[in-house]
């Protein structure tokens, strides 16, 4: 599909551009275009043109650009980008990562994820909606996956005014995949599972977290299907791998066998109740790692958040052994890394710890994150060490 029409827009519009963020927001649009949702030229006022961008006409944001160029945008296009980004992933040493991580890549709200010979993808916005047919086969082109998915069950769509769905496309997209990441196996759920079936995000985060385990007990708060609790119990004497969903915990017990590994104890309970029962009796434990889901969901939970994870961060501080690893994370967009970091500095004084700084992470390479568009930048990581 290519551009049908055009959009005018403001100086102020066309500066964002300029800057390196994709997005012009509905109040820098002069004239919309003539037709609803899909791919347009936009130009400035004096008919300048200035790219083709994805329009969505129920959205805030109402131009995403796609290219300064003015290409026909069809299936050849989108193959061709997909190509170049899945060859930039090129060495990953997993057979479940992100190939297109939408405005980090250069492709607004396309996310395109490599699940062993399977592939699921979001669009999301009611531009690329439109362009769906050529995306797909761009996909097929550039990936030849044995099937493909659409997990378009995603809250956002609803600002787009887009139905919540999950469209299986081509293939068979099994319930479960197998898949492989640094010598462990897990079972994705591409279908049913959270986010496209797995935290492919936090894959660099894992291996660093292993490297740094030490040989005692070991706790994975927040768990899921036991990512990060996998990884430990190859080095750990013993893991407990906590996470309220039943369902994530059982592949968790899956995987555990998956691996041969018997030294994972799995409890569905609530990590805010457990951790100060662990508290309670005193226990401690020489890793611990802490990957909540995002408490800052706008702008204005942040406070509210920040209370949660100072909670969190203070327990899992005082249940560190002498010379105990945490690896502590934050996916909420809202929290940025300075807030992060004030707010672990401000627990860290409570718990009476001393804590030293090891590394400071962000998602995996395979997510990568545009200094010029901050919102590519959601997930903070940092890893501390007890000293005292
Ligand atoms: C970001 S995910 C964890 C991902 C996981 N660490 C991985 O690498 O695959 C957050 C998890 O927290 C769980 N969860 C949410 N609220 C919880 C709570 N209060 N107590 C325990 N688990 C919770 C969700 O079910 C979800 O599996």
């Amino acid at each position: 599909m290519s551009a049908v029409s055009t959009a005018i827009v403001s100086a102020k519009g066309a500066a964002r551009w300029q800057a390196g963020h994709p997005w012009i927001y509905r109040t820098d649009v002069y004239d919309e275009p003539r037709d609803s949702a899909g791919i347009v030229s936009v130009a400035d006022r004096r008919g300048r043109h200035l790219g083709q961008a994805l329009y969505s006409p129920k959205s805030e944001i109402r131009l995403r650009l796609l290219t300064r160029g003015r290409e026909p945008i069809d299936a050849g296009w989108w193959g061709g980008r997909i190509a170049a980004r899945a060859a930039r992933r090129a060495g990953i040493a997993a057979t479940a990562y992100r190939i297109v991580h939408a405005e980090g890549d250069g492709l607004p709200s396309l996310v395109v994820d490599r699940y062993g010979p399977y592939v699921v993808a979001q669009l999301l916005s009611a531009g690329i909606e439109q362009a769906r047919a050529d995306v797909v086969a761009g996909i097929r082109t550039a990936l030849a996956p044995a099937g493909l998915l659409l997990r378009n069950d995603v809250a956002i769509r609803r600002h787009e005014g887009l139905p919540l769905e999950v469209v299986p496309v081509f293939g068979t997209v099994p319930d479960a995949v197998e898949v492989e990441e640094d010598g462990i196996r897990y079972l994705a759920a591409p279908r049913t599972g959270q986010k496209t079936g797995a935290f492919l995000d936090q894959r660099e985060n894992r291996a660093l977290v292993a490297r740094h385990a030490g040989p005692g007990r070991a706790l994975d708060l927040f768990a899921y299907h036991g990512s990060f609790a996998l990884h430990l119990a190859r080095r750990a004497t013993t893991v407990t791998a906590v996470d309220s969903s039943g369902e994530a915990l059982a592949r968790g017990a899956e995987n555990a066998s998956l691996n041969g590994l018997a030294n994972i104890t799995w409890r569905e309970a609530n990590a805010f109740d457990l951790a100060r029962e662990l508290e309670r009796r005193d226990e401690t434990f020489d890793t611990v790692v802490l990957d909540p889901p995002a408490f800052a969901k706008t702008k204005q939970s942040v406070p509210r958040a920040l209370a949660g994870y100072k909670e969190i961060n203070l327990r899992a501080m005082r249940l560190l052994s002498s010379g105990g690893v945490l690896f502590t994370c934050s996916c909420s967009y809202h929290v940025n890394r300075a807030v992060f970091a004030e707010m672990l500095a401000d627990a860290a004084r409570d718990s009476g710890r001393r804590l030293e700084l090891v590394a400071l992470t962000g998602a995996g390479r395979d997510h990568p994150e545009l200094v010029n568009v901050p919102e590519t930048g959601y997930l903070k990581g940092v890893l501390l060490r007890a000293v005292d």
